[in-house]
């Protein structure tokens, strides 16, 4: 696929992997909610921030930016999420996610190096090691 269409991918995932984490902010529960909702925020605020940047590659390549519900739910790879899982299920849940997210991440970045498009290949390459720290996390919360 041509990396403006990877790229869409890349950005649905990390947007629904973004909504799914600050949704488990909100309704995580149980004895250790105070770490848990904390460690949620850090991260949703962490992926938030790579929304942007990746929708204005996208824009850099001259293709358009899906931004809507619809276009999301086409384009994701992950799972909506509409039941309240325990809390050890949400971070399990997103550990699994993360996957998906770094995936996408690395098939954007697979385009990107065919493409020779230096700049959103190096992008990808950090987004790709943030996602594998977020990997470590989610895992080390849930032995
Ligand atoms: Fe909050």
């Amino acid at each position: 696929m041509a990396l403006a269409d990877t790229a869409k991918v890349a950005l649905a995932d990390t947007f629904a992997f973004y909504l799914k984490t600050h949704n488990f902010h909100w309704n995580i529960e149980g004895p250790n909610f105070a770490q848990y909702h904390d460690f949620l925020n850090e991260l949703y605020n962490e992926v938030w921030q790579a929304v942007d940047a990746i929708a204005e590659h996208i824009r850099t390549l001259d293709a358009y930016a899906p931004g809507s519900f619809s276009r999301y739910k086409e384009l994701t790879t992950i799972e909506d999420e509409l039941k309240i899982p325990t809390s050890i299920n949400m971070l399990k849940k997103l550990e699994t996610d993360n996957q998906k997210v770094i995936a996408s991440l690395t098939e954007a970045y697979q385009d990107a190096e065919k493409e020779k498009k230096v700049g959103f290949s190096n992008f990808l390459q950090d987004r790709i090691d943030i996602h594998e720290k977020h990997g470590w996390m989610l895992r080390a919360l849930t032995k």
